[in-house]
């Protein structure tokens, strides 16, 4: 004990990133539980007064601590290719990752399905989902049809070649007779994952029995998740999720260490509200507003470059994220992007078909028309990014997180201040 759950509040890219190498120096592991390289995690350290950024997609952000061992859980999809050019990338830059180990249960992805991730984009045109195109939600869907492939498999050749050929049995009448592409050959698929086995194979080991004995050896440990409450499968705003829980209830399916496990829930929520791909999103700012919320807060996607949409902070949002992880911390991020603003305006419940709804309505074709009720409070000129306690703050960005506090029902905890390491407030210790 204690496991820590890190999530995030909203569609993701709140800084779960930087939240988790905040905390990198004092726990023991960091695990990423769902997901896979549809995520972008940025990190910026300062050494010696130099400035370095890193873009991580599928290594934990637990990666860049010396000490902290970096576990890849069974909820996670990877793509062998991403994962030995992150490893290499980093390595190319003194990064040591001799400590990551990867699950035996946790999924790869085929080139199949990065091919019909993109396909079926394509065939779905206007109702297309706006997905990475990593071929996540196609392996996710392997998974639970029970035709996936998984790391174990990779190191009996027998063994793969009759899951890839089960596989390719269907997803090559899909491919040929829906999208009009060439067959995949099984020859062709078993050499691409085999090219990895042999590197692979000493990472892999049984994690979820590696984490029974770390909690219960007294060692901390964090799991990170992938995307966010509002992306989860079945909590988000389906169908323009993601294929993964991404949520608090994911962290232990994902990894295999029980609920009972679990100390704190913290999440990860900007000061205002961003999200990429297609979907409703009742704050989005279409205007001036929106296009200074972009460029102050450099809200262009870590993964696919794609410049995010940008909107005004939602209370019931953050508040739905409370309930359904059972947040006990909130970190508060990019409060700095907020400042110079005359007025800050806070959705604080919506409007749907002339109804107040102080909470998420029950279905997604009323969230899709859900119109914001705003409450505005005054903005701050002052610089904040040096602030390092709640009485550095100017008195009005204090009220705004306080308000904030007060509507999402959990403390804020953390406040970020700017990207690095060192740019944020800690107002109660998460550890
Ligand atoms: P993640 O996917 O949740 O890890 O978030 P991303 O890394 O995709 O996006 C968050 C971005 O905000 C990154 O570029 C971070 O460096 C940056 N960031 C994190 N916290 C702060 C903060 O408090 N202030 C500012 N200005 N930037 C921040
Ligand atoms: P991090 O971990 C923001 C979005 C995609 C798309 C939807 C489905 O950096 O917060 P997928 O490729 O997963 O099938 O796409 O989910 N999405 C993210 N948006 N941050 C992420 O991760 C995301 N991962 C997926 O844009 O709308
Ligand atoms: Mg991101």
């Amino acid at each position: 004990m204690p496991a820590i759950v890190l999530i995030g509040a909203q569609w993701g890219d709140e800084g779960k990133g930087k939240a988790t190498d905040l905390l990198g120096s004092r726990v023991d592991a960091v695990v990423k539980f769902n997901g896979g390289n549809n995520a972008g995690h940025t990190i910026v350290i300062t050494t010696g007064g130099k400035r370095e950024k890193f873009a991580l997609h599928l290594l934990p952000s637990g990666i860049l601590t010396p000490g902290c061992a970096p576990i890849i859980g069974n909820g996670v999809v990877i793509d062998l290719g991403v994962l030995f050019e992150e490893i290499d990338g980093l390595n190319a830059r003194g990064v040591d990752t001799s400590e990551l180990v990867v699950s035996a249960n946790a999924h790869v992805i085929p080139s199949y399905n990065r091919t019909l991730d993109k396909v079926t984009e394509r065939f779905l045109g206007n109702s297309k989902i706006g997905t990475t195109g990593r071929g996540i939600g196609p392996t996710y869907a392997d998974k639970m049809a029970r035709v996936g492939i998984r790391v174990q498999d990779l190191f009996d050749t027998d063994v793969l070649r009759a899951k890839v050929s089960g596989a390719l049995n269907l997803k090559n009448q899909i491919l040929v007779k829906i999208y009009n592409r060439k067959a995949v050959e099984v020859d062709a698929v078993v050499a691409e994952l085999s090219a990895y086995a042999e590197r692979l194979r000493p990472m892999v080991t049984d994690t979820s029995l590696l984490l029974d004995e770390m909690l219960s050896a007294g060692k901390t440990v964090v799991l990170e998740a992938g995307q966010a409450t509002l992306l989860d499968v079945d909590h988000g705003t389906y169908p323009f999720v993601t294929s993964s829980n991404a949520t608090a209830g994911g962290a232990c399916t994902g990894s295999g260490i029980p609920p009972t496990r679990i100390s704190r829930v913290v999440a990860v929520v900007k000061a205002y509200t961003t999200r990429v791909g297609q979907g409703p999103f009742p704050t989005e700012l279409l205007d001036e507003a929106g296009d200074r919320l972009r460029e102050a807060g450099a809200e262009f996607g870590t993964t696919t470059g794609r410049p995010r949409r940008c909107g005004w902070f939602d209370a019931p949002i953050a508040r739905y994220a409370t309930r359904i992880n059972g947040v006990t911390d909130f970190v508060l991020t990019k409060l700095d992007v907020l400042t110079g603003l005359a007025e800050v305006p806070v959705c604080v419940a919506y409007d749907v078909d002339g109804v107040r709804h102080d909470e998420l309505p029950m279905t997604q074709a009323e969230f899709a028309r859900a119109v914001p009720i705003y409450e505005t409070f005054p903005g701050w000129t002052e610089d904040i990014s040096g602030a390092r306690t709640l009485d550095d703050l100017p008195r009005n960005a204090r009220d705004y997180v306080l308000a904030l506090e007060k509507m999402i029902k959990a403390p804020i905890s953390v406040i970020g201040v700017g990207p690095g390491r060192d740019e944020s407030i800690a107002v109660r210790d998460l550890i």
